[in-house]
């Protein structure tokens, strides 16, 4: 089954086509990240304006690759997302389909992150329960997969999501205006030792449960900056450490506690080398598989789009698919 994925829930315009939810097929990806470089951070109305301006050119460029008439069905991004980034690929599929006379499949911006791990792997390889850290610029999750399409929400952050703490964080040492969470990190690896181990906060890590909360980590990195005692590297490394220590230790023990034969992460943040390589240790600590999404799949994209409506197929009227915002993981 040929699935045409697209995905607009905020800077990114992308359209992909997949087969049988895990080989791609066409993957094509227009960014209005250096308009946002500009204002150090996404202008809503701009990154909407943006998807107008790419969603004809992008379309064009996949069926330049795949031929129209192939497609079985057509998904996209309900949300949650900027609202008018979202219409404008809800409308996109909604015109598709009516054209085409194929069903629209909407698909919720974080189950399309978790199904980067079905096309960076083998599908059959990834055994359920799984516990998946979705962790994003806009969300911190941890999800129990009991099955496709059964997942039940653990917990999330209060506050900033880790890639937000990460991304603000760069701004405030100067590293970077907009989506700072990369090179923050390849500042941090300059430290050989983290000589300010401890110094700034694990928020949460010791709570019995499964939510998050970064902005007190954030604000701890902004009074160390204002000391002025210390090179951008060093509190980089402390920082990421950090972070990494609470997204590490919260999904282990949801690991532990719910029996989970895998762990799964997805989302930008996923690309975080630290993150990877220190979940990898705890995961063969404890005995479970460890599945890491490739690195150009952790960020939106539409393959993840069209994957995760593969395994999760269930078209919907034409009446129900409005862009949703907000819309969370439920059980
Ligand atoms: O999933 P994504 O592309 O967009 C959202 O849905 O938010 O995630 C973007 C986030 C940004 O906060 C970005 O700084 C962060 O992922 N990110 C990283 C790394 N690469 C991207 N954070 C830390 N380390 C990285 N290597
Ligand atoms: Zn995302």
């Amino acid at each position: 089954m040929r699935i045409l994925g697209i995905e607009t829930s905020c800077d990114e315009t992308a359209a992909s086509v997949v087969e049988d939810g895990t080989k791609e097929i066409a993957f094509v990806l227009a960014s209005s990240k250096e308009f946002h470089e500009k204002t150090g951070g996404v202008v809503p109305e701009i990154a909407a304006r943006k998807q107008l301006d790419f969603i004809v050119p992008v379309l064009d460029e996949v069926f330049a690759q795949v031929p129209k008439n192939s497609i079985d069905a057509i998904a996209v991004t309900q949300g949650p997302g900027l609202i008018g980034s979202l219409i404008v690929g809800i409308e996109a599929a909604k015109a598709l389909s009516l054209g085409l006379s194929k069903p629209v499949i909407p698909v919720n911006h974080l189950v399309a992150h978790i199904y980067a791990n079905f096309l960076s792997h083998a599908a059959e390889e990834i055994t359920f329960p799984a516990v998946v850290l979705v962790v994003s610029g806009g969300h911190t999750d941890l999800v129990l997969m009991l099955d496709h399409g059964r997942m039940r929400h653990l917990g999330s952050t209060l506050d900033d999501a880790a890639g937000e703490a990460f991304d603000k964080t760069a701004r405030i040492l100067g590293i970077a205006d907009y989506l700072g969470g990369a090179k923050l990190s390849r500042a941090a690896a300059e430290c050989k030792e983290n000589i300010l181990s401890g110094t700034l906060p694990r928020p949460m890590i010791g709570r019995d449960n499964y939510d998050f909360s970064f902005s007190g980590l954030k604000t701890a990195a902004k009074r160390l900056v204002e000391k002025g005692e210390y090179s951008v590297e060093a509190i980089a490394c402390e920082f990421e450490t950090a972070a990494v220590d609470v997204l590490v230790s919260k999904t282990i023990r949801a690991a532990s506690n719910y029996n989970s034969e895998s762990i799964l992460l997805g989302g930008g943040v996923a690309a975080n080398t630290p993150l990877r390589k220190r979940m990898e240790i705890e995961a063969q600590n404890l005995g479970i598989d460890l599945f890491l999404p490739d690195i150009r799949l952790c960020g939106d994209n539409a393959s993840t789009v069209a994957s995760a409506a593969f395994f999760n197929n269930s078209p919907t009227e034409f009446a129900n698919l409005n862009p949703d915002p907000s819309l969370t993981i439920t059980d």
